[in-house]
């Protein structure tokens, strides 16, 4: 399938549900008002979520490292949006000496070699807050992380941690974990908000 989101106001089926994104749209929490903000999307994919934060007035850069099928460029090009596109692995972000005030990075660290390396960027690139979402495994307790080794050549492995260690990262780079869920109807995947405080 070409695109993985679903855009019903173009009349494209993507992989993920018009009605999928409505209910991760929901658990997210995605501020309604945005006017003023900059928004990172980290993994952006074709942009579902870069789009829908400048709809809500945020300037946006929308971050991916593959280019697949262009669906990010041209979704942008359908939208008239005036997102910037940086095709680039989101390891490279310091380079760019760059922050906004609101970092997302949404089913992203489940995939990286160092969800770890990856959370203290995201808390780098942040000048205010960070959505953290990720797949995860539902054992209660200690900080722990699984790591699987995958038969798939997009993503060979994967690293699943538990909501305790998700937090646990994210304190340690300097976040206050403001609150968070597990998505109610699986309990394998989790929604972390980070907020950077006033003296960082
Ligand atoms: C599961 S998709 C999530 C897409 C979207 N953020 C969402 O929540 O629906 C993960 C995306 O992250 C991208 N990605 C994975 N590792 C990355 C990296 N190191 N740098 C930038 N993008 C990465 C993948 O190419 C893919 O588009």
């Amino acid at each position: 399938m070409k695109y993985h989101h679903s855009f019903p106001e173009l009349g494209i089926e993507g992989r993920v549900t018009a009605a999928g994104i409505a209910r991760k749209l929901d658990y997210i929490n995605l501020p309604e008002d945005l006017t003023g903000k900059t928004v990172l999307d980290i993994g952006a994919w074709d942009g579902y979520y870069s789009f829908e934060c400048e709809k809500r007035g945020a300037t946006v850069t929308a971050l991916e490292k593959e280019r697949r099928t262009g669906t990010l460029t041209e979704l942008k090009k359908k939208f008239n949006s005036k997102i910037e596109i940086l095709y680039m692995d989101a390891y490279d972000i310091p380079t760019l000496n760059r922050q906004w005030d609101l970092v997302l990075c949404m089913g992203v660290i489940y995939h990286v070699e160092d969800p770890f390396k990856m959370i203290n960027i995201v808390h780098d690139a942040s000048k205010e807050s960070c959505i953290i979402e990720s797949a995860l495994r539902n054992v209660p307790g200690e900080p722990v992380m699984f790591f699987y080794k995958l038969d798939n050549k997009d993503y060979p492995i994967s690293w699943l941690p538990n909501s305790s260690a998700v937090i646990a990262m994210m304190e340690f780079t300097g976040y206050d974990v403001t609150h968070y869920i597990d998505r109610p109807e699986e309990k394998t995947r989790g929604v972390f908000w980070g907020q950077k405080s006033q003296d960082q």
